[in-house]
C-alpha cells in the first residue's frame, strides 16, 4: 500500500473549481438523451468517450455545450447535482463550491428557476445525505455580451440568498476580464462574492485585471501568474486562493505533460494553491485522481499534501469556525 496515497484518500478536501456541467457523465448524456428524447451525436458512451480528445480549451467547450443540452428538467439538474455529491463524498470531499452556467441553459430557454431548483433541492439532500456542505457560484460566460451577463445577475436577483458568488468561465483568449468589470462591480454592490478563470490560457495581464477590475477574492486557474514575478509576489502577500485543476491543464494542453505542472513550484513560492477537478467527466479523474496522479508525476510530499487540503478550506467562502474545524480534522487525520 502507498502511504502517500492513502492519506490522500483520508484527508478531508474541499472542492473550489468545479462546472456542475462538467460533471456530465457520458452515461447520464445517453440516459437524459432517452428520458428527454433529444438528438446527440453519438451513437454509444464509448463514442462519447472518444470525442474527449482536447486540443484546447475551446475544443473542450464546444462539446462541453453540446453535452449540457440534455439537460431539460428540474430533475434532471437534481440527479447532475446528486451524481457530483455522491462521488465527491466517495473521495472524502466535505465540502463544495460550485459552479453553475445558467447562460448555458437559459439560452436554450430552460428557465433560471428551474435550473436552481434541481440543484438546490440536492445541495439540500447532499448535506443531509453524505454531511456535504456546499455553496453555488453562478459563472458569466465570457464570449457572451457584458449586455447578456447583466440580464443574468438580473434574473438571478429572487436567488441571491442561496448565490454565494459570481465567476468568469467559457473562452479565455480574446475575452479580458476588463469586459466585465462593471456587472462585477455591480455583483460586489449585491454583496457577491467574485472569482474569475484567467491566466489559463490568457496572458499574466489578464490575471491583473481580474485583480484590479474584478476585485476578486480568488483566482481560478492562474497558471499563468508564473510568468511575472511580481505579480507571484502580489498574489502570495495578498494570500491569493489559487484553484488549480491538475488534470484538466493536461487534457486540455495546458501543460504537456503533469511532470512539468506548475503545482509543486507554486507551494514552493508559497502561492495559496489548491487542487480542483474542473470538469471530472471530461478530464478523467475526480478529486482523489487529480491529487494522486499529480503527487505521483511532481514528488509531492505528505506535506505538500497536507498544505493542498488546509488550503482547500482556508481558500473557501465558509465562516472562520466552520474552516478552523475541518484544519482540526485533517490534523487529526494527518496524526492518526
Ligand atoms: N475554463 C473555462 N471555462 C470553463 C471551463 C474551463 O476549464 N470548464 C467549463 N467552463
Ligand atoms: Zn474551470
Amino acid at each position: 500500500m502507498n502511504d502517500l496515497h492513502d492519506l490522500i484518500r483520508r484527508l478531508p478536501k474541499a472542492e473550489l473549481h468545479l462546472h456542475l456541467e462538467g460533471s456530465l457523465e457520458p452515461e447520464m448524456i445517453f440516459d437524459l438523451a432517452r428520458r428527454n428524447n433529444i438528438d446527440i451525436p453519438y451513437a454509444s458512451v464509448e463514442d462519447i468517450r472518444a470525442a474527449y480528445d482536447f486540443s484546447n480549451l475551446q475544443d473542450f467547450l464546444d462539446l462541453y455545450y453540446i453535452g449540457m443540452n440534455v439537460l431539460q428538467t428540474e430533475d434532471d439538474l437534481y440527479d447532475l447535482t446528486m451524481a457530483y455529491l455522491r462521488r465527491s463524498n466517495a473521495d472524502n470531499v466535505r465540502h463544495v463550491e460550485v459552479f453553475i452556467d445558467p447562460q448555458g441553459h437559459t439560452g436554450r430557454g430552460i428557465a433560471f428557476e428551474t435550473v436552481m431548483n434541481g440543484i438546490t433541492r440536492a445541495m439540500a439532500e447532499g448535506e443531509k445525505e453524505f454531511g456535504i456542505t456546499s455553496k453555488l457560484i453562478m459563472c458569466f460566460l465570457r464570449h457572451l455580451s457584458e449586455a447578456e451577463a447583466f440580464e443574468t445577475l438580473e434574473q438571478a436577483k429572487p436567488f441571491l440568498h442561496q448565490i454565494e458568488g459570481v465567476g468568469l468561465a467559457s473562452s479565455e483568449l480574446g475575452h479580458p476580464p476588463s469586459k466585465f468589470q462593471r456587472v462585477f462591480a455591480a455583483a460586489a454592490d449585491l454583496g457577491l462574492k467574485r472569482v474569475a478563470h484567467a491566466g489559463e490560457e490568457g496572458p499574466p495581464d489578464y490575471v491583473h485585471e481580474a485583480l484590479d477590475l474584478l476585485k476578486i477574492d480568488r483566482l481560478d486557474h492562474g497558471n499563468r501568474a508564473l510568468e511575472d514575478a511580481a505579480l507571484v509576489d502580489r498574489l502570495v502577500a495578498e494570500q491569493m486562493t489559487l484553484t488549480v485543476c491538475p488534470l484538466s491543464n493536461l487534457r486540455l494542453c495546458v501543460v504537456d505533460n503533469l511532470e512539468s505542472h506548475p503545482l509543486k513550484r507554486m507551494l514552493d513560492h508559497g502561492l495559496r494553491a489548491t487542487v480542483n477537478t474542473d470538469d471530472p467527466a471530461y478530464f478523467g479523474g475526480y478529486m482523489n485522481d487529480n491529487y494522486i496522479r499529480t503527487a505521483d508525476a511532481l514528488g509531492l510530499t505528505r506535506e505538500d499534501v497536507i498544505t493542498l487540503a488546509k488550503n482547500s478550506f482556508r481558500g473557501s467562502f465558509l465562516p472562520q469556525a466552520d474552516i478552523d474545524r475541518h484544519l482540526a480534522e485533517i490534523d487529526a487525520v494527518a496524526s492518526a
